[in-house]
Parts: C-alpha cells; structure tokens; sequence
C-alpha cells in the first residue's frame, strides 16, 4: 500500500489538559510521521469555515465554539493507509463507544469534548492540512 497522509488536531480540551504530549507518542508510536505540526487558536469564524460540511447539523454552533474556545495543535500525519489507521487509533466519536486503547477511550471527556479530529478521507485530509500548512512547511 502506498504512503499517504492524513490531518489531525488535537483539540482544545486535550491540550488544556496536558495530554498535548502523550498523544503525540502514541501517533508516533503507532508508526505515523509527522510531516507539519503547529500550535494555533481558531476564531469562531475560522473554526465555522473548518467545520462547514456540518451547517445544517444541530451541533454546529455549539462545535464552532468549543472548537475556538482554546489552543489546537493541527498536524499533517504520514504513514501507509493514513486516514484509515489513524480513525482506529483514535476511536469513535463519541469516546463512550471507542474501543479500548484509543485516543478518545483515554483522554476524550465528550462527543463534543473529544480530544482529536482525524480526517475522513483522502481527498479531505489534503483540504484540511492546506487549511493550516503552506507547502513549504510540510517537510
Ligand atoms: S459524521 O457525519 O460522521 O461526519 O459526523 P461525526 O463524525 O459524528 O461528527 C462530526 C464532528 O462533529 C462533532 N460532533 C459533535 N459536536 C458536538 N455535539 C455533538 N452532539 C456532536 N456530534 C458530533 C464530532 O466531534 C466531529 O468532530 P471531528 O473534529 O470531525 O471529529
């Protein structure tokens, strides 16, 4: 299988909590190399644009301001099969429902609240790194 990539944050919950660096070891250790990484805070605005697929849902709102609310680390992630093992190592969405071991399972507290986005496809995970890396900072 070829190398791909994929996208992922880690939200503002987990990064208040400190989790920032135990996360960032599982990635690495579950064989994913990290090809961009930064530490921002979305606007309200920025956070809507990011999150724009989901408008109609009921929980827009409440998702663009959590998703503001503090500081993300957003990373480009490499690694056979990217997009498909990074969604197991993270875990369902809600972390109620994610299996054992997973991202969410240790350090989610809510389907709101839940510790990291990972990219549902290939084609999205190239959209949403280029919502936060220039080319030249992909290395
Ligand atoms: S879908 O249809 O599979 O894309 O939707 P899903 O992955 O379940 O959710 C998309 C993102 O919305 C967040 N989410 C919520 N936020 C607040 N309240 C509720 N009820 C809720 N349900 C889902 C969820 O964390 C997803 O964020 P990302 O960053 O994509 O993981």
């Amino acid at each position: 299988m070829a190398t791909n990539r994929t996208f992922t944050m880690i939200k503002p919950d987990a990064v208040e909590a400190g989790h920032t660096g135990a996360i960032i070891k599982m990635i690495e250790e579950a064989g994913f190399r990290i090809v961009a990484l930064r530490k921002t805070q979305l606007t309200g605005e920025r956070a809507g644009q990011f999150y724009a697929v989901h408008r109609e849902r009921p929980f827009y709102n409440d998702l663009r301001t959590y998703m503001s609310s503090g500081a993300i680390i957003p990373m480009i992630l490499e690694k056979e099969n990217a997009v498909a093992d990074f969604r197991k190592l993270i875990g369902a969405t809600n972390p109620a429902q994610a299996e054992e071991g997973t991202i969410r399972k240790l350090y989610a507290k809510s389907i709101e609240a839940n510790a990291i986005h990972g990219s549902d496809s290939d084609e999205n995970a190239e959209i949403e790194g280029s919502f936060f890396f220039a080319g030249t900072e992909q290395y």
